[in-house]
């Protein structure tokens, strides 16, 4: 097998290169799959997310793992022509797509740069608003992207992740199953390639805890953490404010 070897869990080799090439190989089929994948439903948990981060006009805002910029958008139209919005992702596909799309939104006034969500490169708190969407699942060192967010963040600033959960309720746990293992790999495998849409439901199952994220985001330095759930628990949102 060369260097690269089987992981236990549900990426080969080391991860922060797998997800990179990964990301690179779909970039171009991204925005699609994500529409179809979750019936054009991801826009929405993305607006619900940024109206829970109760952003203001002329707030500064940074969204981590920015892929092609969906989030980046969102906070652009919370934070109005007098704000400040970045966007930073480790892929340089993604933010390629990313800046193609913002620029039709916003002109110049979003800024997607190429930078890994493990050392971010800002300096200690500076921004309002600090958000990850579904990209904390796909970061090699969970903690260490919390408190670079943490960090960036000011006193007083939120810390917003929004990603994928297992549902708590017993009824929608084995549906939600069954279709991020045995539908979504399909679909994904007909429009895309089919490795990353296996690797998505595997890593949904092998993702931490609500709790366990919860109690992460409260060792990088935020305080009153609280969950709300999408999608019959299948999307959970934990916000935290930077002490
Ligand atoms: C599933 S996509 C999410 C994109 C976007 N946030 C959204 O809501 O659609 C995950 C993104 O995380 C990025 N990523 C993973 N690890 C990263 C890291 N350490 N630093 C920066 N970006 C990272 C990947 O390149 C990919 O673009």
């Amino acid at each position: 097998m060369g260097a690269r070897q089987a992981q236990p869990d549900h990426y080969v080799g080391d991860k922060a290169e797998y997800v990179r090439e990964m990301f690179a190989g779909i970039a171009h089929r991204y925005d699609l799959l994500n529409s179809v994948l979750s019936f054009n439903r991801h826009k929405a948990w993305r607006r619900y997310a940024v109206r829970l981060a109760n952003l203001k006009p002329g707030d500064r805002a940074l969204d981590v793992c920015t892929g092609t910029g969906d989030f980046a958008v969102e906070l652009y139209r919370a934070t109005g022509r007098t704000g400040y919005v970045v966007g930073a992702d480790f892929c340089a596909p993604m933010i390629e797509r990313g800046r193609r799309k913002t620029e039709r939104v916003a002109g110049q006034r979003i800024g997607m740069m190429i930078a890994d969500a493990l050392a971010l490169p800002y300096p200690d708190n500076q921004f309002d608003c600090v958000t990850v969407g579904f990209g904390i699942r796909n970061v090699a060192d969970v903690q260490q992207a919390f408190c670079e967010m943490a960090r960036v963040a000011r006193p007083g600033g939120r810390v917003l992740c929004l990603e994928f959960n297992q549902p708590r309720h017993w009824f929608w746990k084995p549906l939600v199953n069954f279709y991020q293992n045995r539908v979504l790999p399909r679909i994904g495998g007909l429009l895309s390639r089919r490795d990353a849409y296996t690797y998505l439901p595997a890593s949904i199952q092998a993702f931490l805890s609500r709790e366990e994220l919860t109690a992460m985001m409260e060792r990088a330095g935020l305080d009153s953490v609280r969950v709300y759930d999408l999608n019959f628990g299948s999307v959970c949102i934990h916000l935290g404010v930077k002490r």
